[in-house]
């Protein structure tokens, strides 16, 4: 071997070992580190971070309508879900129990990853991370959102779908909730985890169609999109549909009720639950003599189920519009 091939050798055994100093992350801390809140996450995974941020599991202790409902967490019952301990740390799907200390963190990072033995559960074990992730199907399994998500039954619900179906159309939660980002696996999951607070992700739950039989109106509402029913979990949620008269003058007829998707709440003893449930469709029949001309039927979504006049309502300011439909003579 010549000075030269030597010299070269050299080189490239510096250059990769160069290279392994930039790209090899820095050994993990010898002590393993106590994770006491999740600022300390922030720091090394901004991106989720931001996204968990605005999110309603970060929410969940500071939300004004909970914070109205629960007293201002004086009904000590309604800690458990809103500022849980780690959920790996119960059985899966059983109730989580609540905690004492930064509360004001809601759902957060340690409530969903800390394992029972105060590690990090990941999609895999990973030694030389800075946090030391390790492998957990768990995080993955419905059983997992149930600790908070089936008291009012949503993961019944879905059990009950066809998602839940083992096969190529087995759909979880994670799988509608948290998609991958730009739906590249390798850049892993979106954790904004937005609901009903949405408009955009609600109108991917239904379809809303319109059709003349015999001159009457006929409206299908059909539950394509939800993984459970619709609208599902909280028992404030309401959908409704209203028509309306179309004139060729442009003028518009008041809105009519026709009907109402809820769950209604324990006390309102009067009310049956009307929620669709997955994969099914209601059909209905618009008789009336002024739905003969051009009407418009609209599906509308409400945070909460009341109106301010409940004899007139007015879904265009009180509620947000999901689909709408205008059916000719
Ligand atoms: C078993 C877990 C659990 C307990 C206990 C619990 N909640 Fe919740 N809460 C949830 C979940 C999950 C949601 C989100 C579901 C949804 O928005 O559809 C929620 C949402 C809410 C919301 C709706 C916030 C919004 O987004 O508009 C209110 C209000 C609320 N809870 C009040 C309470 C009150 C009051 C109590 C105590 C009486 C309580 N919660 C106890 C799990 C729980
Ligand atoms: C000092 C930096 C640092 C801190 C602090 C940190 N992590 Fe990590 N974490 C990493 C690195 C580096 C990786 C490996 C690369 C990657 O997957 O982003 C990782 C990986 C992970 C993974 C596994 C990713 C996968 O694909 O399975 C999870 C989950 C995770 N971290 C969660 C957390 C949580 C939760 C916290 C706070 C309790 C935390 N990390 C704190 C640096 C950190
Ligand atoms: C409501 C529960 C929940 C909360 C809150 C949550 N995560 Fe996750 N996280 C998950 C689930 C579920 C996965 C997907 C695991 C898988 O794909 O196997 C995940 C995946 C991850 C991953 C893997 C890589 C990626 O980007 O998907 C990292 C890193 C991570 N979480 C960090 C965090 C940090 C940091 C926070 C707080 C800012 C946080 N998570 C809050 C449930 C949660
Ligand atoms: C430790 C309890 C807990 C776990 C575990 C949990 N959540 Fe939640 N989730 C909540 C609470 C509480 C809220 C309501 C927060 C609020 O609105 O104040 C919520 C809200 C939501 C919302 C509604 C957001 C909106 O727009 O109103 C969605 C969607 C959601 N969670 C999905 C999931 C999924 C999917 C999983 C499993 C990967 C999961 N959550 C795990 C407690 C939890
Ligand atoms: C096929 C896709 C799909 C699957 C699977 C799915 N969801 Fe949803 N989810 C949706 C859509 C669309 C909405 C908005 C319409 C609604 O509220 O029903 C929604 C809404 C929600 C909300 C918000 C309710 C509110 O009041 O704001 C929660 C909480 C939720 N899902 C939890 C879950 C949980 C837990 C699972 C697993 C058991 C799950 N979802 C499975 C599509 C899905």
């Amino acid at each position: 071997m010549n000075i030269r091939a030597i010299a070269g050798l050299v080189l490239l055994a510096l250059g990769a070992w160069a290279l392994k100093s930039i790209f090899v992350a820095p050994a993990p801390p010898a002590e393993p580190v106590v994770w006491e809140s999740s600022q300390q996450c922030a720091q090394c995974h901004a991106q989720v971070y931001d996204e968990w941020k605005v999110s309603w599991h970060a929410q969940a202790f500071t939300d004004p309508d909970v914070r109205a409902q629960t007293n201002d967490f004086a009904n000590k019952d309604c800690i458990d879900c809103h500022a849980p301990q780690p959920v790996l740390s119960t059985v899966l799907g059983d109730r989580v129990l609540p905690r004492t200390t930064r509360m004001i963190e809601g759902v957060d990072c340690i409530a969903c990853h800390l394992t029972a033995d105060g590690r990090v559960a990941g999609t895999v074990d990973n030694a030389s991370a800075a946090c030391r992730p390790v492998a957990t199907r768990d995080l993955l399994k419905p059983e997992y959102c149930a600790g908070c998500h089936n008291q009012h039954g949503t993961v019944d619900q879905w059990r009950q779908s066809k998602y839940a179906q083992p096969g190529p159309g087995y759909q979880d939660c994670v799988a509608c909730h948290m998609p991958h980002r730009d739906g590249d696996p390798s850049k892993g999951r979106d954790h904004t985890m937005h609901g009903g607070h949405d408009i955009a992700i609600v109108r991917r739950a239904v379809e809303l169609r319109v059709a003349r039989q015999d001159g009457a109106a006929v409206v299908e509402v059909e539950n394509t999109g939800a993984g459970h029913n619709y609208p599902t979990d909280e028992r404030s949620r309401a959908s409704d549909l209203f028509w309306r008269t179309l004139s060729a003058d442009g003028s518009k007829g008041e809105w009519n009720a026709l009907h109402r998707f809820r769950n209604p709440y324990r006390h309102e003893v009067d009310l049956v639950n009307t929620e669709l449930p997955a994969g099914q469709k209601v059909t209905l029949r618009i008789e009336s003599e002024a739905a003969r001309g051009e009407i418009e039927v609209a599906l509308f979504y409400k945070l909460s189920p009341y109106y301010q006049d409940p004899q007139r309502p007015d879904p265009e300011r009180e509620a947000q519009l999901v689909h709408s439909v205008r059916l000719a003579p």
